[in-house]
């Protein structure tokens, strides 16, 4: 069957479809602001060096300011005969201000002016994001101080391995934002050069200044090498595998929050903000929004390989191939954004239910690792004996269908004579969270002085 649509465009022959493969304002229009700053600082720059008259430069700002208010207040008209932003803008400024327009791309090429633009893009995103993380950091931190003492299994291979505190896995993931918050500080850091002046490729005759546009535009220094300006995106890249990572991290929690909220575990109650209701069963109450910033992390992963991709084996120095570089870039970083928000939400919202953790968190003999500690400690036992007596121990409980701290001292003795009454003060699940007091230990005490260190930390950032 035939597609109107595309069928249609295909009909109306190689100009049509030349300008829908190569036509980037749809997406790139994104840009408008970065741009329009760029060339702001392109044209003080020309001025301040004589290379082109300060009445052209001012009217050439003026004219800027006002494409830039005509594109927020809708009333400015992309053409796709234009291609992209960069002459859809210069197009209108022509309009404008007349010939004092053509000014402006003296000294310049659309590839330095689109890798500026792209950096001031990607920048601006990552600082945001970055300041979501540490908001995300701040809730989870609150959380932790909240339940500290908060007994919860601790699991390996999804079984109960050991009690820890609901707090101290909460600061597992601050920990793993933090080190998304530095990557992406990092990221930052590095991408924070300026591409403006490098041309074409080659550089250029004018006696341009990069360094006062590189400072007007809040960038640390120019790029020093012209072709690797203009034909790099490893800015890009880097940013979406910083952002990867994080939606990785992002995906684990929201997982966790999915499991935490089903009946059969119960641990955690969603608000009703961030889950919804089933059309047919009454009674669901389905974590949606933690299941979509799980899934999100699918998107932010393809958007780095897409990219990845289009990368792998490129001449230098510009290709139109590069022009495939912003929309993985527009749809990850906004993507991980509304994730971090809505996970920062969730986490606030989040009502552990210490009744039903603490009851799982005795469950499984999770303190048999308690119980060899206890015989290696008090009776001398090499760690490997201990080990095998406990599990002998273990397999009695399982025959009386009962809790290690729960069988009588004579059946623990028909094991190991040795074994004493004393050993019941290690088998509950609190005394053995509060004896993990290593340093990174799960002890409530530690928990308690790391969560309020991290919210004092945040506070500083
Ligand atoms: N729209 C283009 C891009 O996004 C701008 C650069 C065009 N440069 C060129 N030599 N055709 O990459």
């Amino acid at each position: 069957m035939k597609n109107s649509m595309w069928g249609g465009r295909f009909a109306a022959g190689p100009d049509a479809l030349m300008e829908d493969i190569n036509a980037s304002i749809d997406f790139d229009k994104r840009l408008y602001a970065q741009d329009i700053a760029g060339s702001k600082a392109h044209a003080a720059m020309l001025a301040a060096t004589g290379i082109i008259p300060q009445d052209d430069a001012e009217r050439i700002a003026a004219g800027l300011d006002t494409i830039q208010a005509e594109i927020e207040s809708g009333s400015f008209e992309f053409s796709r005969k234009l291609e992209d932003i960069h002459m859809n803008i210069e197009a209108r400024l022509a309009e404008l201000i007349g010939p004092a327009a053509g000014r402006l791309h003296t000294a310049r090429s659309r590839n330095d002016q689109v890798a500026t633009d792209f950096r001031l893009y990607i920048r601006d995103r990552l600082d945001e994001l970055s300041d979501q993380v540490g908001d995300l950091m701040r809730a989870l931190a609150e959380k932790a101080v909240a339940h500290a003492d908060t007994l919860m299994p601790g699991f390996t291979h999804m079984q109960t391995a050991q009690p820890v505190t609901f707090g101290h896995h909460c600061l597992a993931y601050v920990e793993m934002f933090a080190r998304d918050r530095s990557r992406m500080t990092d990221a930052r850091a590095r991408m924070n050069e300026s591409p403006l002046g490098a041309a074409a490729l080659a550089g250029t005759s004018f006696p341009i200044d990069r360094e006062m546009s590189a400072k007007a535009l809040g960038f640390a220094r120019p790029m020093r090498n012209s072709l690797d300006a203009v034909s790099d995106r490893d800015f890009a890249l880097e940013s979406l595998a910083a952002a990867s990572i994080s939606a990785v991290h992002l995906s684990r929690l929201a997982e966790e929050i999915v499991i935490w909220a089903t009946s059969p575990f119960g641990f955690a109650r969603l608000s009703d903000s961030f889950s919804t209701g089933s059309s047919i069963m009454p009674q669901k109450r389905n974590p949606d929004a933690a299941e979509l910033v799980r899934s999100k992390a699918g998107r932010i992963i393809g958007a780095l390989q897409a990219l990845l991709v289009v990368m792998k084996g490129l001449p230098l120095a510009y290709s139109k191939d590069m022009q495939e570089d912003k929309e993985p870039v527009f749809d990850a970083l906004p993507s991980l954004s509304l994730a971090l928000a809505a996970m920062a939400g969730m986490v606030r919202d989040l009502e552990p239910n210490r009744q039903a953790m603490a009851a799982a968190a005795g469950q499984g003999y999770s303190t048999a690792t308690d119980l060899a500690d206890w015989l290696v400690r008090v009776l001398g036992m090499p760690f490997r004996e201990a080990h095998h007596v406990t599990g002998a121990i273990v397999a009695l409980a399982e025959q009386a269908g009962a809790a290690l701290d729960e069988l009588p001292l004579s059946s623990l003795q028909d094991v190991e004579p040795r074994i004493t009454e004393d050993v019941f003060s290690v088998l509950s699940a609190g005394n053995s969270a509060a004896s993990r007091t290593s340093f990174g230990g799960t002890a409530p005490k530690l928990v308690r002085r790391a969560a309020e260190d991290w919210l004092k930390a945040l506070d500083k950032s």
